[in-house]
């Protein structure tokens, strides 16, 4: 398995991943492939990375960054992560979010937002902490960070306007 940049080549390949990963997702609003390319078209995809297994794209991860209090950070989210279904449960997906934390860690990223499932992040180092979720947009416990370096920003979270109105 390798993980690289994506390419230009790979847009479609990565909105059919993302598609396909979410397609049976009780929580999926079935707009996951057009935020990444909005992301994209908008200078929003800091990272977005591919991950291939014998030479096939199979999973994607891409982060973005966020605002707290309404002012730009060191501060990012991480969303979507997708892997196509037949090659879920092999570590692709956790290959991804560590290879995205090691990029967020190169850029100077401080603090990496997710919303996600409480059995799957916190073994990256997210943690849920309860006054994230009261400013999240939506208050919710599966809002989770991870600290990098320095001190975690308190305060209200705003996504990538790609995102549109939380
Ligand atoms: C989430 C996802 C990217 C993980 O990729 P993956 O390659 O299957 O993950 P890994 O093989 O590295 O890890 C598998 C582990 O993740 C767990 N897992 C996968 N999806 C999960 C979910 N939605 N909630 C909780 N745990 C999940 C599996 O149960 C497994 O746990 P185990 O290691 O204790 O057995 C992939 O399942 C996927 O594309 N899901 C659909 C899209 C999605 O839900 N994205 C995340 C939105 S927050």
């Amino acid at each position: 398995m390798r993980i690289r940049d994506e390419r230009p080549e790979d847009e479609e390949t990565i909105g059919q991943i993302t598609t396909a990963a979410f397609a049976n997702m009780p929580f999926a609003d079935g707009d996951e492939a057009d935020l990444i390319e909005k992301l994209r078209a908008t200078g929003g995809l800091t990272i977005s990375l591919v991950a291939e297994s014998d030479g096939k794209t199979v999973g994607h991860i891409s982060f973005s960054p966020v605002r707290v209090n309404g002012r730009d950070g060191p501060w990012y989210q991480l969303a979507p992560v997708s892997v196509v279904p037949e090659f879920q449960g092999r570590g692709i997906g956790s290959a991804l979010i560590v290879a995205g934390i090691e990029r967020l860690k190169a850029l100077g990223a401080e603090t990496c937002m997710v919303l996600g499932h409480e059995d799957y992040y916190p073994r990256f180092g997210f943690e849920n902490v309860g006054e994230l979720s009261d400013n999240y947009p939506h208050r919710n416990p599966n809002f989770m960070r991870l600290v990098l370096k320095g001190e975690a920003p308190t305060g209200k979270v705003t996504y990538h306007p790609a995102f549109g109105e939380m």
